[in-house]
């Protein structure tokens, strides 16, 4: 007896669940898709701790694919997350809302979604991949989404679109930052494994229009560089810069020798090594006392070739400390041939966003009035 009234007390509990669960998935109003998910890239290789001359899988790239239930554009889309973050960056926000991929599946689109090479359901492999690092609470909520109470520049005063209040201890904030991984230190160990394994993902069900965010911004360069005609347009969300050196943040090292990335990209006339590039700064888009020196080529600029015919898309929020230097990166690629247009969100009546801009309170008004009309404008 005992048992069965406590079997119905759990029943009862299991229930209220389900209806709690239920209430929240309402306001999803996800879009009806079908998902897959496989990898790519893998390699095999005998280190010291495989035995008996077996190997093991290393290079791998886990890639999710979501079809909605009624296709409509000709493209899919690629969406390529930032350092310390996966793919789960676009498939709902922290707080539980439709996120990024619902939304372009809602307007017809297939979604390709991938955890890059050595992170989170990619695997890293010990003796093989490189040295990792984590992102700590304090530096997500002071760069990304609490920055309005850091003020480590000036127009993240202007910060109010996080849901929440950013910090440790905050349900969403939690759930955001328990979502951030190690990811290698190397971005140049990144980027070759990067430009290998999507770049085989891109032979396999290209053209795409690639969306890319802050580091993956250069491997949007390098990718339409070696894949120009599998690529139809490049979105990039705040894309790492400006060109060769770090900026805002001390220390200002220099970084991207090769302008915008940190391995080779074609350049005509074609350079043999990174001091090929003859380098000026541009005064007016520099300032010391925000940490920012801008880069570009002495006249007359290589060309970054096979990025010319790449429609390109760079996207700034208000209060992001890329919206010292985007401008700079803007001018880079401009200089060096690409057809590159430049949205400052303040600009178009979007305010109050930081660098993880599509999970935050705006971000389907930004896929929406930015993105999607990009795309629907460039690809006719
Ligand atoms: C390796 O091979 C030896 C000899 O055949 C065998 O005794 C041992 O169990 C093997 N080890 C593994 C991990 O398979
Ligand atoms: C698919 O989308 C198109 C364009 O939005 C619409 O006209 C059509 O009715 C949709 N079909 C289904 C089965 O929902
Ligand atoms: C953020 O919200 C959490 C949860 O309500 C609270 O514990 C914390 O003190 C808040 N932090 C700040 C800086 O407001
Ligand atoms: C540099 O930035 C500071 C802080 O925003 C500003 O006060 C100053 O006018 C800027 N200097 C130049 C030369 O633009």
């Amino acid at each position: 007896m005992f048992n069965t009234l406590s079997g119905a007390g759990f029943l009862f509990t299991l229930l209220q669940l389900s209806i709690t669960c239920i209430s929240s998935q309402t306001q999803l109003e996800g879009t009806l898709h079908r998902r897959n998910y496989f990898y790519i890239g893998e390699k095999y290789d005998n280190t010291p701790g495989t035995n008996n001359g077996s190997e093991i899988a290393f290079a791998q790239m886990y890639v999710e694919h979501l079809v909605p239930a009624n296709v409509t554009r000709p493209l899919p889309i690629l969406m390529i997350h930032g350092h310390g973050m996966t793919g789960t960056n676009f498939l709902n926000t922290p707080d539980g809302k439709l996120g990024w991929a619902d939304y372009f599946m809602s307007e017809g689109f297939e979604i390709y979604i991938i955890d890059q090479p050595s992170r989170g359901r990619s695997a890293w492999q010990m003796d093989i991949d490189g040295d990792q690092s984590d992102f700590d609470a304090t530096y997500i909520s002071s760069h990304f989404t609490a920055v309005e109470q850091f003020n480590l520049w000036p127009q993240a005063v202007l910060h109010t679109q996080w849901p929440g209040n950013g910090t440790a201890g905050d349900p969403i904030f939690d759930n955001f930052y328990a979502s951030t991984m190690p990811s290698l230190v190397s971005d140049k160990e990144s980027s070759i494994k990067v430009k290998k394994a999507v770049g085989e993902l891109l032979d396999n069900i290209g053209p795409v229009v690639l969306l890319t965010h802050s580091q993956s911004g250069q491997y949007g360069w390098i990718l339409g560089d070696s894949r120009p005609s599998l690529i139809k347009t490049i979105i990039a969300l705040e894309p790492i810069g400006p060109p060769f050196i770090n900026a805002v943040f001390p220390p200002l090292t220099s970084a991207r020798p090769f302008g915008l990335t940190e391995i080779p990209v074609v350049y005509s006339p074609p350079i043999s090594s990174p001091s090929d590039l003859e380098t000026e700064i541009v005064p007016s888009l520099s300032n010391s006392s925000l940490g920012t020196t801008c880069f570009h080529q002495a006249a007359p600029a290589r060309q970054m070739i096979n990025l010319k015919e790449i429609p390109t898309l760079v996207v700034t929020s208000e209060s992001s400390y890329h919206t010292i230097y985007d401008a700079c990166t803007v001018e880079y690629l401009a200089q060096a041939g690409v057809p590159v247009t430049h949205v400052q969100l303040a600009n178009v009546g979007i305010k109050g966003n930081a660098h993880m801009m599509f999970m935050e309170k705006n971000g389907l008004e930004i896929a929406e009035k930015v993105v999607l009309s990009w795309i629907q404008k460039t690809m006719q």
